[in-house]
């Protein structure tokens, strides 16, 4: 229906924006305007303002900005034609007539709400029959309790294919109603039309007002149905198709509660089915929310940053952490990264193999999700790890084409401004794992005692001894692997050291992000879970491991000094240093071999004392 700009310019000049706002949150005047604490975003002194003559809100922390319609269809979870109605009856108008077509889509769309109201209702009472008394138990035992049960209305679609029919048809609803709400299929082989849901337990699927526009439907278990006949086997989770009120491209499950979560503070985060999400909801997830049987599609990811708003708390994706987990959060993110704008992202949590959240939540209770949450990857360091985990750059070309891959990916990026900082971003990564701190970085060796030395006879220089740097970074991780608390203690020089196997230098920075990001202190087996989960498997089993434990007691899992703290982060220390000096000694050595390269004889006999005294030792070992 559309609506003349006279008839809105009239109910904003008969309403007093600061009325209809203040009918519903607490205003205060302020001079010439008013002020609210905003109710759009969480905050403690008010920076909502209102003003009267111009007929606008405007909120300076969050920038929510509109006029009387506007402010009654974002409060009220209005839609626009809802919220002129309410708002002309107040003003006492007279609403314009509709044109007689959007009457009918709209009486149609009532019904249909009304038809799949109804069904839920039925389904839900159907789960309390004395007849179901199995289902009902494997509800219970699947964790849905009469608190999941009412806050998700579920239900149970009984065997009978025309039950429901009969149910809807007393109630008024035709079959036409019926199929286009997709709760009737029409029968291919001429029969009746029978309904689509037989023998399942049902998830109605909300829209983000609570009304029921479709439903899921899991399979019983095998000892609570019929056998199903010849070898079909019929699907875990059937859904209604699309239909005029459903288009599940478009919607999340959970939506509804997810909106009203974010007000309060929660993080919106996504994962798979439904269970994991009423899962997560009983266990006090309250942003948890879920495509329905497909990957998130871009209409689903901008509707997460919509419902996000300003919150600074950014939607976590949750994924298996097995391989084709990390294949769908690779695909995700390739999606994501040309939709971003300022102020919007995603971060990536990997779930221990074998788990979902609703499985890890039973197994191991609401601190292991809130661990694997926290310790999620954000967008950029996703992108890194995925390019990284598992491979190595030691030759220059290596590390270009590690660049060239990043740059890339992160050009996919439409926003310019935000493209520019990941690409600020890549560059400083970059740098970071292979040049930095100056001199640091793995040393080429080799080159060294070839023919282009000048002198004859000259002394070659020592080679980097590429198998001890593996040892004394394998033992620096297995130390905070087996005990995460010694983080704390050693926090600032395992943030400034450098590695010179790759893989083991991406799990150190992989280690950093995660036990900075936590909130709650990490368990070793959490820590080894989530790094196994995220690809860093077999680097974990080689360090955790008897050949690495040889060279240093001290980082043993239950090794017999104890957790004395103190007396672990003396053992680190002492290998640490052995890094330090063996990059101090990389710079001198470089040095000595350009001393030789010029023939700089002074220069030499200088640092080869230098370099014999300090040296590649093997104190330590
Ligand atoms: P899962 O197979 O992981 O099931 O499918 P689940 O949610 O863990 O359920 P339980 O724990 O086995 O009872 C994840 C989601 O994928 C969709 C559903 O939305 C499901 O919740 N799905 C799955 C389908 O749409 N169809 C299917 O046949 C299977
Ligand atoms: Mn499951």
């Amino acid at each position: 229906m559309s609506i003349s700009p006279r008839f809105l310019d009239e109910i904003r000049s008969r309403l007093n924006l600061s009325d209809v706002i203040g009918a519903r949150v607490r205003v205060t005047r302020a001079g010439r305007e008013f002020k609210a604490c905003c109710p759009f975003h969480k905050e403690k002194t008010p920076s909502f303002t209102i003003n009267d003559d111009k007929q606008f809100y405007h909120c300076f922390g969050c920038g929510a900005h509109g006029d009387v319609i506007g402010f009654v269809m974002h409060h009220d979870g209005l839609s626009f034609i809802e919220a002129v109605e309410l708002l002309s009856a107040q003003a006492g108008l007279q609403m314009p007539k509709p044109d007689p077509q959007a009457v009918k889509r709209a009486e149609q769309e009532k019904g249909l709400h009304e038809l799949m109201g109804a069904a839920a209702d039925w389904f839900q009472a159907r789960l309390e029959d004395e007849a179901a008394r199995d289902i009902l138990a494997y509800a219970e035992q699947r964790g849905l309790n009469e608190q999941a049960r009412v806050q998700f209305r579920i239900g149970y679609a009984p065997a009978d294919g025309q039950a429901l029919r009969s149910f809807l048809r007393q109630e008024g609803f035709s079959d036409a109603q019926m199929i286009e709400a997709g709760v009737l299929k029409t029968s291919t082989r001429g029969g009746e039309p029978y309904v689509f849901f037989r023998e399942r337990l049902m998830f109605p699927v909300a829209d983000r007002r609570g009304r029921v526009v479709a439903f899921g439907g899991r399979i019983l278990p095998e000892s609570l149905r019929a056998p199903s006949s010849g070898d079909f086997t019929p699907p875990k989770y059937i859904n209604t198709a699309d239909t005029p009120l459903f288009d599940k491209g478009r919607m999340l499950y959970g939506e509804s509660f997810a909106r009203q979560a974010v007000r309060d503070g929660h993080s919106l985060i996504v994962m798979e089915g439904y269970m994991d999400v009423i899962a997560a909801h009983m266990a006090g997830f309250k942003g948890a929310v879920a495509p329905m049987g497909t990957a998130l599609t871009d209409d689903q990811i901008l509707s997460l940053w919509s419902m996000n708003g300003d919150s600074e708390k950014v939607p976590v994706l949750c994924f298996d952490g097995d391989n084709a987990g990390r294949k769908a959060a690779g695909r995700a993110c390739d999606n994501i990264l040309p939709l971003l704008k300022a102020g919007q992202s995603v971060r990536f949590a990997f779930l221990p193999e074998g788990e979902d959240p609703d499985s890890l939540l039973r197994s191991s209770g609401r601190g292991a999700l809130q661990k694997i949450l926290a310790g999620a990857l954000s967008l950029f360091d996703f992108i890194w790890f995925s390019h990284t985990t598992g491979r190595s750059f030691d030759t220059p070309e290596a590390r270009a084409g590690l660049s060239k891959a990043l740059m890339q990916q992160v050009a996919t990026i439409k926003e310019q401004d935000v493209q520019q900082h990941y690409k600020a971003l890549v560059r400083a990564r970059i740098s970071e794992a292979f040049f930095k701190p100056a001199g640091r970085g793995p040393v080429q060796a080799g080159r060294g005692g070839g023919g282009r030395l000048q002198r004859p006879g000259a002394l070659r220089p020592p080679a980097i001894v590429k198998h001890k740097d593996a040892v004394v970074e394998k033992v620096l991780l297995a130390a905070l692997l087996n005990y995460p608390a010694l983080y704390d203690l050693v926090e600032e020089a395992f943030g400034h050291c450098h590695f010179s196997i790759p893989r083991l230098e991406a799990l150190r920075l992989r280690m950093i992000a995660l036990f900075d990001n936590g909130d709650e202190a990490l368990e070793s087996k959490e820590v080894s879970s989530i790094l196994a989960g995220e690809g860093f498997a077999q680097e974990i089993s080689d360090i955790l491991c008897e050949s690495v434990y040889l060279h240093a007691a001290f980082c043993r899992p239950d090794s017999l000094d104890g957790v004395d703290l103190t007396v672990k982060a003396g053992g680190w220390s002492a290998f640490y240093e052995t890094l330090r000096a063996r990059d101090f000694d990389a710079e001198r050595t470089k040095s000595w071999r350009d001393a030789v390269l010029k023939g700089d004889e002074a220069e030499e006999g200088r640092l080869k004392t230098l370099v014999r005294s300090g040296g590649v030792s093997e104190s330590g070992f």
